[in-house]
């Protein structure tokens, strides 16, 4: 839950992790989020209009994520939004989550410009997208098969590791030794800007069976790991900056906050006299501040639900109007 002011920016920003919750299923259980959302939804409201000594009739609108995604989760927070919005007497409109994570570094006092490369990696994405301005986004390349988080999350399963396993796979990558084991670099040899991780799964799958896990090899393999997905994701980057001629990257989305594709993607990117944006971690990773942002731009434009709740399994991102 977020409160954010056009002029002041960022107001409160406030976020209910439900990790605790699924982490013995090892996965998200839908049902289970829908239902801790009902839960946790009207105290986090209440916490972020005080933390951010805001009234309700000093908004403006209400803005929810609608989509793509769990529906059941999609449609708790949609039906609140749309509530509140009812109550309070102002327009709602319903967020796309992915145009969230590519404007979330409007959020950061130093912004990119438009347009520029926008590299989104989430749990559920992995996508190079040309950003032209607010609302008008050109896929150039995107997975094939899992998304970058994914192969972070499914290989840390293999090594034992708990959900979710990105962040627990870098951390034991540090003290992984270079060198000790290679995974495939999918789709590098290949012309063109997609993407495809399912093979790194697989390949993790014989590393695991072939060897006695003991901590040092696990390190060994998440740092192979890590390694092959950072080198991944930096090539295909760079290839995607040469062929549209731009020069500044955008990084979002959930991996965003991996510290090692952070560091070489910066010294790639750089080396060849283009920038780099990455939001702060927080921003990284699914919040509602960047949610905030993307609605106020389409609010401002005077966009808006109407009495609708929208919620959508499936909204392609290129079908969003541009602003
Ligand atoms: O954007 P996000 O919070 O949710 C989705 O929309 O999917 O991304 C979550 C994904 C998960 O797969 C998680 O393991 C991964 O981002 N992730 C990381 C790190 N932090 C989060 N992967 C690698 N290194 C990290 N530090
Ligand atoms: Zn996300």
């Amino acid at each position: 839950m977020a409160v954010y002011d056009d002029a002041r920016g960022l107001l409160a920003h406030e976020l209910f992790s439900q990790v605790e919750l699924h982490r013995i299923f090892g996965g998200v259980v839908p049902e289970l989020a829908s239902r801790d959302h009902v839960r946790r939804l009207l105290p986090l409201v209440k916490s972020a209009l005080s933390l951010a000594a805001t009234a309700p009739v000093e908004l403006s609108g209400v803005v929810y994520t609608a989509g793509p995604g769990l529906i059941g989760a999609l449609l708790t927070g949609a039906a609140l939004g749309r509530s509140l919005a009812y109550g309070w007497r102002i327009p709602a409109l319903g967020v796309h989550h992915l145009e969230g994570h590519l404007l979330a570094p409007l959020l950061e006092p130093e912004a990119p410009d438009f347009p520029h490369l926008a590299l989104l990696v989430s749990g559920g994405h992995t996508m190079l997208i040309e950003v032209r301005a607010v609302g008008s986004y050109v896929i150039l390349g995107q997975t094939r098969d899992d998304a970058a988080g994914e192969a972070f999350d499914k290989t840390a399963k293999l090594l034992g590791l708990p959900y979710p396993g990105g962040p627990e796979l870098a951390q034991l990558a540090l003290s992984g030794r270079p060198g000790v084991f290679t995974f495939p670099r999918p789709m590098l040899d290949r012309a063109g800007l997609e993407f495809s991780f399912s093979g790194l799964k697989t390949a993790v799958l014989h590393a695991v069976r072939a060897c006695e896990l003991t901590t040092a090899v696990k390190a060994d393999i998440a740092y192979a790991v890590q390694d092959a997905i950072v080198e991944t994701l930096v090539t295909k980057a760079l290839r995607g900056l040469e062929e549209t001629g731009l020069d500044t990257l955008v990084v979002s989305g959930g991996v965003g906050a991996n510290k090692a594709l952070r560091a070489r993607m910066r010294a790639a990117v750089e080396a060849r006299g283009g920038r780099v944006f990455y939001p702060r971690l927080e921003f990284c990773t699914d919040n509602a501040a960047m949610i905030a942002v993307a609605g106020l731009k389409r609010l401002a434009a005077g966009q808006h639900s109407g009495l609708a709740i929208e919620a959508r399994a499936q909204w392609p991102l290129d079908a969003l109007e541009a602003l």
